[in-house]
């Protein structure tokens, strides 16, 4: 049971992370970040680490209340290969949700065997994600909705050519008309499918678990992992409910920008210095990391202990051994939680 005295610590020694999760967003903006600010967030870290009640990340809520009816609506339409100009790609063949929500390939295939640019994310608890794609260009899952069925490359149809195809589909038809005053058209279509993007949750996770008290959850081993990702600064990127997917960062502070992939160069936080904003992305979820390989927006990491290797490398500037590596994996298996009462 949460007391108020509770929630003014806990806002009391909150409030540095929160701190430096903005000015890790305002130093992306200037010409000179970061080091320090991650080191001022390591003294953070450290100070706090004693501190049972504040952890950086939360429990995802075991519970959302949403429209029952527009979620099977949004989940029928999110897995129909309709809203794809040839009828071949529903949205379910690049986010598989028996693979993460991706479709833990280097890169994503759409109608016609187009090969996508980029790195499928998951669509696993995106609806914690200040905003979405990597780059943050939607603001909302409605938003995001315009890009794949459009995306010559992805689905390549148009609002009217969906809507006249579902039209002819009579429990469609009647299923807008009960649920929707509209009935079926491109905002009430986005808006059952991101109702059921909503749905989306993984909750229960064993570390949920073990951040509610139960301090058997998790192994000592997985502890040591978590110990790891906070002194060594992950927590300053990754952290929240959703171990990510609440702030934007270049990929590679400590280091040159060490990939040449230029589709990330879209970030909102642009300016006109064009060379201090190249690389600039969401900070990637990591709630179900274990499952979708492979990783980084340019899907050049392969597992996740190289990914765990280059982040430290690249974004912390440290180099960490095999053992320390483990444990952070060892965490991270923690970390996936149920979709609809199912390990995932
Ligand atoms: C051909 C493969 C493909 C299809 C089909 C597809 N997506 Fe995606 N999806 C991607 C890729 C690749 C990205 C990342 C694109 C980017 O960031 O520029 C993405 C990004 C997303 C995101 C953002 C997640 C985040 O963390 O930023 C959501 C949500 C999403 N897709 C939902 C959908 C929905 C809903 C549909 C169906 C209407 C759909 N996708 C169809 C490949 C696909
Ligand atoms: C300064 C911010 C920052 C710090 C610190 C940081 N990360 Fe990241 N992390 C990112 C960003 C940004 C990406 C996405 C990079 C890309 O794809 O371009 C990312 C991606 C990842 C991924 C790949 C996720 C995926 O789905 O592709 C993993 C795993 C990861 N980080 C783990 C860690 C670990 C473990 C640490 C600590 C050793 C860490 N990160 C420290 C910002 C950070």
């Amino acid at each position: 049971m949460m007391r108020r005295g509770d929630d003014v610590k806990r806002f009391v020694f909150l409030w540095p992370y929160l701190l430096l999760s903005v000015s890790l967003v305002l130093s992306s903006c200037g010409p000179e970040s970061t080091s320090q600010d991650v080191e001022s967030y390591l003294a953070v870290s450290l100070s706090l680490d004693s501190n049972n009640d504040l952890e950086p990340i939360q429990p995802i809520p075991l519970t959302i209340s949403l429209d029952q009816q527009k979620v099977r609506l949004g989940d029928r339409l999110f897995h129909d290969p309709r809203l794809s100009h040839d009828n071949t790609i529903a949205c379910s063949s690049c986010h598989d949700l028996t693979k993460g929500g991706t479709d833990q390939a280097y890169r994503s295939t759409g109608i016609k065997g187009a090969i996508g640019g980029i790195n499928t994310p998951t669509v696993f608890n995106s609806g914690l994600n200040i905003r979405q794609f990597w780059d943050g260009r939607a603001n909302t899952l409605e938003d995001q909705i315009d890009g794949p069925t459009q995306h010559p490359a992805e689905m390549g149809s148009t609002w009217p050519e969906i809507i006249g195809k579902l039209q002819q589909d009579e429990s469609y038809a009647k299923d807008f008309s009960t649920i929707y005053a509209d009935g079926m058209t491109a905002a009430t279509i986005k808006n059952a499918i991101a109702t059921f993007e909503h749905s989306l949750l993984t909750p229960h996770s064993r570390f949920d678990q073990y951040l509610r008290g139960e301090q058997d959850a998790i192994t000592s081993l997985e502890k040591r992992g978590y110990a790891l990702f906070k002194n060594y600064g992950c927590v300053a990127c990754h952290q929240g409910a959703n171990v990510g997917g609440n702030l934007f960062q270049q990929f590679g502070l400590f280091t040159d920008k060490d990939t040449g992939d230029d589709r990330v160069d879209r970030s909102p936080a642009k300016t006109d210095d064009h060379e201090n904003h190249r690389h600039m992305v969401k900070v990637p979820s990591l709630r179900v990391a274990v499952l979708t390989p492979p990783y980084f927006h340019d899907g050049s990491a392969a597992t996740l202990p190289d990914a765990v290797r280059k982040m430290a490398r690249v974004q912390l500037g440290r180099h960490l051994t095999e053992k320390e590596i483990a444990a952070i994996v060892a965490f991270l298996y923690t970390l996936p939680g149920q979709y609809q009462g199912h390990d995932l």
